[in-house]
This record gives C-alpha cells, structure tokens and sequence, in this order.
C-alpha cells in the first residue's frame, strides 16, 4: 500500500479508526478483532484509538485493550503497526464527553494507556482536545515531558487551531508529529489547518473522514459529486472521498472507522486509487 510518513514513522496512507468498535452500537469482539485483522491483511499500519472509545465509565481503554488483544493475536505480522492513542477526553458514561487537560492527569493517563497497549513506549500519543480550565502549554508541556521521559515515542495533538499547532511545536521543540482534526466532505472547517501542517511538514490526520458514523450511510446521498464520481470510476463513494483526501496533501493520513471487516477492506483500497487534478478540483468544490 502508498506509504505516508509520521514523524520518523513509515505507515499506510490509510488508517484504521477504533472508535466504532468501542462506543454505543459497537459490535461483539469477534467481529471487532475481524475488523482489525482485515485492516492488518489490507497493508493498514496505522490505527488510531483513545483511552475514552469506551461505553461505561468503567470501561475506560476498552478500545485500547480490543485493539492490543487482536495484534497479539495477529502475531510478528503486527509487529511494524504505529498504534496512535489520546489522552484528555474523558466519557464519564452518561454518553457526554469531557476534558482534563492537568499535567499530571495526562502523565498518568498516558501510562495507564502503555500498560492497557502492553508496550513500554505508546508509538503515538495525541493530546485529544484543549481543557479551557488549563493553560494549553502546561498540557502540551506534559506531552513533552512524557516525550523526553521515553513513555511516548511520537507526539501529536488533536482539535487544535493553527495557533495552537504552532504554540505545541514551539513547546515540543519542533517534535510535533502529527494534527489530527475534523475534516471531511461535509465538515470543512480544519482546511486551514491541513493546509499549515502541510506547509510545516507535519502529518494531518483527518478524523471522521466519512462524515462520522452516524452519517457515513449517507455519504452517497449528501454529496452528489463525490457519488457521480465514484460512479464513473466504478469504485465505492467512500473509496472515492478517502482518495481525494490523500490527494489534498501529501501529509493526509485519512484515519477511517470501521466495525466491520468489509468496510476496511474497501477503504484501503483508496490508498491505490489516483484522481485526476481535474477530479481534485471537481470534489473539491463540490
Ligand atoms: N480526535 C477526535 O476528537 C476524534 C473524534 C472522532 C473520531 N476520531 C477518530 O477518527 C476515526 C474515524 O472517524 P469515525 O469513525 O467517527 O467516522 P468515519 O470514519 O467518518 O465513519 C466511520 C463509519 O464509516 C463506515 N465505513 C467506513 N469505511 C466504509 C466503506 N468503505 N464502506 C462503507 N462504510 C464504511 C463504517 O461503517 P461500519 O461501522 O459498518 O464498518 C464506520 O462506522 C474514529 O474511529 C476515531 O479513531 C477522532
């Protein structure tokens, strides 16, 4: 599969996000650890989790522990996967999400994390989310901290503005490795962003690529051209907006979710798929 780069890191230009797999309307683990191993089949070397893909408040890693237990049992051929996890969103199990961004929550947080991955070092640990109870260079401090310590390999940080992009790499000493933001055919919001991580070399990893789980039913039906498109190549509408991701830039590192082996299985196969600058331009403005 088309190879994109983390920090020092080599991995599939398609990801796999966790997140399906872990929350409400998560499927049984047979049919999860299926999914993983179908992504591990497919070439994907990058999947993306945090400690809150859980349902219950006392579930907390249960997507870092599903996704530790199927690459032990995929066995040596698991051995090169970059596994991204986050740290500061916290679901307290009435369904609604909240944020700890304290020094000292993250330090522990992002131990708690190795252990449930069983690795010495988290291969990518990503700030999740600002705490506006918190100045962010005491969190992102933190991160640098568990950097320098050797708990975390890579840094990277998540729903951050193009300040705090630039505010995070000053901190880490230019070691930020990797922006993961909400972008997608209907969420456009993080363009800006994209577009500096990749002026500064640093990887975007566009979450809820899709739409997010909810919507990406319906991806088809909500955006015509993306569907015209995909019609004329003869490929599925979600290999088609996964392609047009990559063609944005060559930091994208689309990270897709899926709770079912087919669903992955598919996406990757937009790693292959190479769109005209015409059909670029064409989406793009849809
Ligand atoms: N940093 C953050 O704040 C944040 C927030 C949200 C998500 N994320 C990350 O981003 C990842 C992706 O986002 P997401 O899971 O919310 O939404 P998404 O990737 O936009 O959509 C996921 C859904 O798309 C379906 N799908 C994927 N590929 C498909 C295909 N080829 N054909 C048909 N259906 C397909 C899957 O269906 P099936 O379930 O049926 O397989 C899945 O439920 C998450 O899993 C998570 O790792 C991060």
């Amino acid at each position: 599969m088309q190879q994109r780069t983390i920090g020092d890191r080599q991995v599939s230009a398609i990801g796999l996000g966790g997140m399906p797999m872990s929350i409400e309307g998560r499927p049984g683990e047979e049919r999860s650890i299926a999914t993983v191993h179908a992504a591990l089949d497919a070439g994907v070397t990058l999947i993306d989790t945090a400690d809150a893909y859980h349902r219950d408040a006392n579930e907390v890693g249960h997507n870092e522990s599903l996704i530790a237990k199927a690459l032990k049992e995929y066995g040596s051929g698991a051995d090169d996967v970059l596994v991204a996890t986050k740290g500061g969103h916290l679901r307290p199990g009435d369904g609604s999400w909240t944020k700890d961004g304290r020094p000292e929550y993250l330090k522990e947080a992002a131990k708690a994390s190795a252990q449930r991955l069983g690795v010495e070092a988290i291969g990518l640990y990503q700030f999740h989310r600002p705490d506006p109870q918190v100045p962010y260079a005491d969190s992102i401090g933190a991160i640098r901290d568990l950097l320098d310590e050797g708990v975390i390999r890579l840094a990277g940080i998540s729903n951050a503005s193009v300040a705090q992009i630039d505010e995070a790499n000053e901190i880490l000493g230019g070691r930020l490795a990797s922006v993961q933001n909400q972008f997608s055919p209907r969420f456009r919001s993080s363009e800006g962003e994209l577009e500096h991580c990749a002026k500064i070399g640093v990887a975007f990893l566009p979450w809820s690529p899709l739409g997010g789980i909810k919507s990406a039913p319906e991806l088809g039906s909500r955006h015509e051209v993306f569907n015209e498109v995909a019609n004329e190549l003869g490929v599925s509408v979600y290999q088609v907006t996964l392609a047009w991701h990559l063609a944005l830039a060559p930091v994208v590192v689309p990270i897709p979710g899926a709770s079912r082996p087919e669903s992955i299985r598919d996406s990757a196969g937009a790693a292959e798929l190479k769109l005209t600058g015409d059909l670029v331009a064409r989406l793009s403005a849809a």
